[in-house]
């Protein structure tokens, strides 16, 4: 079963922010299916990264658009995607060091990362935009 199910709770109401979180969800989903599969460091690693990159993308997508409608909670919104960035690559350094493995924790952990700020934050933007 996949870790994160899509549902319609997680729509912001824009076919481009949706397209992109779908994406990120099927990342997560796929990293979590990799290592239930007992998948090698390398497999694991190329997805935790492209999980990175896309996210990196995606707030930027994000941050444009909310400043282009001059969005009164951008600098709180922008303050949450750096923290969460910040996690995400302190997370990255330890898995590269060898100091912490892609476990069930870190799965729950993503799991949450992306989830709560989709449908807190990033909800909160939904009627601007
Ligand atoms: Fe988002
Ligand atoms: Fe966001």
């Amino acid at each position: 079963m996949a870790l994160i199910s899509w549902n319609d709770n997680f729509s912001v109401n824009n076919a481009l922010i949706d397209s992109q979180h779908k994406k990120l969800v099927t990342l997560v989903n796929e990293l979590h299916d990799s290592m239930k599969a007992g998948k090698g460091k390398d497999a694991l690693a190329k997805t935790f990264y492209e999980l990175i990159n896309y996210t990196k993308e995606h707030f930027e997508t994000e941050e444009r658009m909310m400043q282009k409608v001059n969005f009164s909670g951008y600098a709180t919104h922008k303050k949450e995607h750096d923290t969460l960035t910040k996690e995400v690559l302190d997370l990255k350094e330890k898995f590269d060091a060898g100091k912490t493995m892609l476990s069930i924790e870190v799965l729950n952990f993503l799991k949450n990362w992306l989830t709560v700020h989709i449908l807190d934050t990033d909800k909160q933007y939904a009627d601007f935009i």
